[in-house]
């Protein structure tokens, strides 16, 4: 059996750092934070099923949605870990209305911004499917140890500085980019270390995966319904008729199109006219991600990074994956888009 020295995700980002302008080590450090609750996380959805975690928490959140025990106990581990971490000054979650604003975070350090979808996929949670947690970083606009703004949290994709999501599958894995390309790690819970599994990831310029709830197709504008009649074709040249995939949790979708190449689509419906995805928590992370593993992301007319937000829940529609897949089916969906 071939040896392989393990690298750490510590050494990796200690090393990747190195050249980078923002070599405080306080990315670093903020890094730790976000992956102490992703390990607490983990032991937790480890134990679904054993311990009582399933089912409902008996609230809805602020998008009216069914809030799960294990969406309420991901948001607060994630929370505890970035306000004591004390590099962080705000934190905004799907899960929250509001800005949640650090209390210790007037130290000079404190300039980062974590937007978090803390558990994705939560109706997948009670059926043993992925799910994960999805997160994106911004730097403050405004100086360190003022009350952070709303301006400073609606920052459009572009300003990211780094994002990544934690998916709790068959292994746990962390994949992420600090606009350098994008790695993925892999938890190996003997040693509790996330070690590098996946170096330099590059999504397949072409796939043959699509992925889109296609059981709202009535709903759907007549350019995606359009597109999805040009996945079903049959061509050999580019591997038509596709295969469909869909789980339900954006980031096992997502996953499975990065590492295979795909395309999943989130499209504006008539009963939500800006899909169902959120900019801040869920697109704009995977956008960056995607991008810098050479793939695309847009709304199906708009890149997505170039969305200035004008609200911390927003939603957009999410055309995601390989580029010339999300390039053909802007074509296709741009000519009918209602
Ligand atoms: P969340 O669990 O954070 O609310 O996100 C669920 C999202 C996303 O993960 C998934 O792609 C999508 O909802 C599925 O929606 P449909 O059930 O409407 O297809
Ligand atoms: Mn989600
Ligand atoms: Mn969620």
């Amino acid at each position: 059996m071939k040896t392989q020295k393990a690298v750490s995700l510590t050494q990796f980002i200690s090393k990747q750092q190195a050249p980078h302008p923002d070599t405080t080590g306080d990315l670093t450090r903020l890094f730790q934070d976000i992956l102490l609750a992703a390990k607490i996380v983990n032991r937790d959805v480890r134990k679904a099923g054993l311990v009582d975690i399933l089912g409902t928490h008996g609230t809805t959140n602020i998008q009216g949605e069914e809030v799960k025990k294990l969406d309420v106990m991901a948001n607060d581990e994630f929370i505890a870990a970035l306000s004591l971490g004390g590099d962080c000054c705000a934190i905004l979650s799907e899960e929250n209305d509001d800005i949640i604003r650090v209390a210790n975070s007037n130290k000079s350090t404190s300039k980062y911004i974590v937007a978090i979808d803390p558990l994705d996929g939560s109706s997948n949670i009670d059926v043993n499917a992925s799910i994960g947690t999805i997160f994106s970083i911004f730097s403050r606009l405004s100086p360190t140890g003022s009350e952070v703004t709303l301006e400073d949290c609606l920052q459009k994709g572009r300003n990211q500085i780094a994002a990544g999501y934690i998916i709790y599958g068959s292994s746990t894995m962390l994949v992420y980019t600090t606009g350098q390309g994008v790695n993925g790690f892999t938890l190996d819970s003997s040693i509790g270390e996330f070690c590098l599994s996946h170096p330099n990831i590059k999504i397949p310029k072409d796939g043959s995966i699509y992925s889109i709830n296609e059981g709202n197709s009535c709903d759907f504008p007549q350019g995606v319904n359009d597109y999805i009649s040009f996945c079903k074709e049959s061509d050999d040249a580019t591997s038509r008729p596709y295969s469909a995939r869909y789980i339900g949790s954006l980031i096992a979708d997502f996953h499975r199109n990065l590492l295979k190449g795909g395309i999943f689509i989130y499209p504006a419906t008539t009963k939500s006219p800006n899909g169902k995805l959120r900019l801040m928590y869920e697109c704009n992370p995977m956008a960056f991600i995607v991008e810098q593993a050479g793939g695309k992301a847009s709304t199906g007319l708009n890149n997505i990074m170039d969305i200035i937000p004008e609200q911390l829940h927003q939603r957009v529609p999410l055309f995601i994956g390989s580029e010339n897949m999300v390039n053909k089916a802007e074509e296709i969906y741009s000519a009918k888009p209602i």
